[in-house]
């Protein structure tokens, strides 16, 4: 970790966009005075602020202690008893919601289905019953390998509902990755489909899985959606089609009254080491805070339409796409393709037709949009949107502007919305009736959120100075540990600085108290909104026989937010050449997923090191993204390594 001082930040932004007076007035929260009595009552007792969020959820037996701290470990609503599925369905079929929408969903090649909140209940039932048929029982952990449809959100609520512990994995990982995360989550069922549509293409998500589940001694049944009616391999006994499983049971299922520390979802995420990290979320804490973000931060109505864009493969789809929204009753759409197919107008197509109203999407997206230009979204009536979020990475302020004026015609707030996998919901966010929003910055913490920027001694930094951002009070969503391994979670979250939770992200404050997120400080790198570890990418390169060592960097790219930088030497005098490079990167796809491969590949005799044997990364980097090296080199164990990486860049 580089020292706080070397933090130097350097946007400027002076833009500052009160949130306009018709969308306040009728906001759950509309005024800047009120989000600061919110937080400053919650800020003096974050647990009874909590507490009070917490009853708007479901409760089959309430809690006796809110929160249980023996730091580095925390227990919310201590002796409560609930289920997430009840609350994001159950609930509603008492209500007027019974037959409202739940989910509209398109499918890449056009077509749409919609499923009331009573047709997702029953189908939910059903799965439900399926995973008991196939003996799946409470505490039992089942991972999901699917396309964007809504059978994704059923399982994970059928699970839900069970108390089985679901680990979505994101459709772009590739087999290897497949049977790491089955093998350490110890699952016993995983479900797929014969394959999903990505631009016109199928991805064949049975065939992956096949190649994974060979290697998975645990896995006992795999279950396959039927989304393209492509051939599949079959085993036999292993094997199921979902479609015939759910003929076999009834749509009656009771939800289990589950321990509110009951673990709710596995989420592996990239750290900075090679291997995987698997972020446990558990229950009550956790649909309590991405219930009430819901509503406050996306400033959710009944009548509104709302679409975030990201993959159910990815926390922001498990918490904004599936239980933030549904435990609101709210109506989700969701999409299963890519953003520019059949064209580059898809998305604005999709808005104009279901006359969207909120719109959560990721800066990436954004600058991919600005790049494919104006013309798309000009042809499409974007009217029916009134509110507009980001998340992912930080937002540069072009794009941001763009977002503002291109999409919401000056019209709609944007909320650019700061959190982690580890967070499990929103932390630092503007209120879009409260907060005045300046491009770039993700504003404030959320009440109950309590946030600074430190030095690595833990103390708090002057107004825009740089330095690391923390977390200093327990959050009902926050990660309860790290899959069978409480030591790492200690050592990675807990360690770097005295009595805090440290993100990863270096910050700073300015003179209006927003923080202004500049990045990882890690060894973790931001590829198009998704986190990869360095560490990750370095060991499927020497995973390959000719490569000797490998180290790899982040660089600045346009479009993706980061691009892959990897610095390779050879085994044995071997040579390196373009045939090699697509072969490393083809391997790299095998060994962690297409998204994982690196943009640029770099052969060299030597990587340069410090005497005690460190890869100067920062070296690296500076090579990577400037093409020189002007830094401080005086540790540099070999300087002619140095030289020789210049010399091929000229
Ligand atoms: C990292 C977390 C949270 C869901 C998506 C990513 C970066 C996230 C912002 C933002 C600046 C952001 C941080 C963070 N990040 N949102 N609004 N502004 N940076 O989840 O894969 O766990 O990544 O994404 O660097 O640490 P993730």
């Amino acid at each position: 970790m580089s020292d706080s001082s070397s933090i130097e930040s350097v946007l400027h932004e002076s833009r500052m966009f009160p949130p306009p007076a018709d969308f306040a007035a009728n906001a759950h929260v509309k005024s800047f005075e009120e989000y600061k009595r919110l937080y400053d009552e919650a800020a003096k007792d974050p647990e009874a602020f909590w507490a009070k969020q917490a009853e708007e959820i479901h409760w089959f037996k309430k809690w006796d202690t809110v929160l249980e701290w023996n730091e580095p470990f925390a227990k919310w609503f201590v002796g409560g008893e609930l289920n997430i599925s009840y609350n994001c369905l159950d609930r509603h079929l008492t209500t007027w919601r019974k037959n409202k929408a739940a989910i509209i969903w398109e499918g890449e090649p056009g077509e749409v289905r919609t499923l009331t909140y009573l047709q997702l209940h029953r189908q939910v039932s059903k799965f439900a019953n399926v995973l008991k048929k196939l003996g799946v029982e409470t505490g039992d952990r089942v991972a999901l390998y699917m396309p964007l449809v809504p059978e994704l959100a059923i399982a994970m609520l059928a699970c839900a509902r069970i108390g089985a512990t679901h680990t979505v994995i994101f459709g772009g990982f590739s087999a290897d990755a497949i049977r790491d995360r089955v093998n350490d989550g110890g699952c016993k069922v995983i479900v797929t489909a014969d394959g999903g549509y990505r631009r016109g293409n199928e991805i064949k998500l049975k065939d992956i899985v096949d190649r994974a589940a060979d290697q998975c001694p645990g896995v006992e049944n795999v279950i396959v959606f039927r989304r393209t009616s492509s051939k599949v391999a079959w085993k036999h006994g292993r094997d199921h089609w979902w479609h015939e499983l759910m003929e076999t049971v009834v749509d009656d299922c009771a939800a289990e009254p589950l321990d509110s520390e009951h673990p709710l979802f596995i989420l592996y995420t990239s750290g900075t080491t090679g291997k995987p990290k698997g972020i446990l979320h558990t229950t009550g804490g956790y649909i309590s805070q991405t219930a009430y973000s819901m509503k406050m931060v996306m400033d959710l109505k009944d009548e509104d339409i709302y679409w975030c864009t990201a993959d159910i493969g990815w926390v922001t789809g498990h918490s904004y796409v599936v239980y933030g929204p549904l435990a609101n009753g709210a109506t989700v759409f969701m999409y299963e393709g890519a953003p520019n197919f059949p064209d580059f107008d898809r998305f604005w197509a999709m808005i104009d037709r279901h006359k969207i109203n909120i719109l959560y999407t990721a800066p990436t997206a954004i600058r991919a949009f600005i790049k494919w230009g104006e013309q798309y979204p000009a042809k499409h009536d974007l009217s029916s949107l009134r509110l507009l979020g980001t998340v992912g990475e930080p937002i540069n302020p072009e794009a941001w502007m763009w977002y503002h004026e291109v999409i919401g015609k000056g019209r709609c707030p944007i909320i650019d919305t700061w959190w982690q996998t580890e967070t499990g919901g929103i932390m630092i966010s503007p209120f879009p009736g409260a907060t005045p929003t300046v491009p770039g910055t993700a504003t404030l913490p959320i009440p109950g959120i309590i946030v600074d920027v430190v030095t690595k001694s833990g103390d708090p930094v002057g107004p825009n100075e740089g330095g690391y951002l923390v977390i200093k009070h327990p959050w009902p969503s926050m990660l309860r540990t790290l899959w069978g391994d409480d030591e790492r979670y200690k050592q990675t979250y807990w360690s770097d600085i005295p009595n805090c939770y440290f993100a990863g992200d270096g910050a700073r404050r300015d003179e209006n108290g927003y923080f202004w997120i500049m990045g990882r400080v890690d060894d973790v790198i931001n590829v198009s909104g998704h986190r990869l570890g360095t560490a990750e990418v370095e060991s499927a390169l020497v995973s390959h026989e000719a490569v000797a060592e490998a180290a790899v960097v982040g660089r600045p790219d346009d479009l993706k937010g980061q691009a892959i930088a990897a610095f390779v030497t050879l085994e044995g005098g071997r040579k390196g050449n373009e045939e090699l490079k697509e072969a490393l990167r083809a391997h790299v796809a095998k060994e962690i997923g297409a998204l994982a491969k690196p943009d640029d590949i770099r052969f060299t005799d030597a990587l340069p090191k410090t005497r005690s044997g460190k890869i100067m990364r920062r070296l690296l980097r500076e090579l990577a993204t400037s093409g020189t090296v002007a830094g401080d080199v005086t540790t540099l164990e070999d300087l002619s390594v140095i030289e020789k990486l210049r010399e091929d860049e000229e």
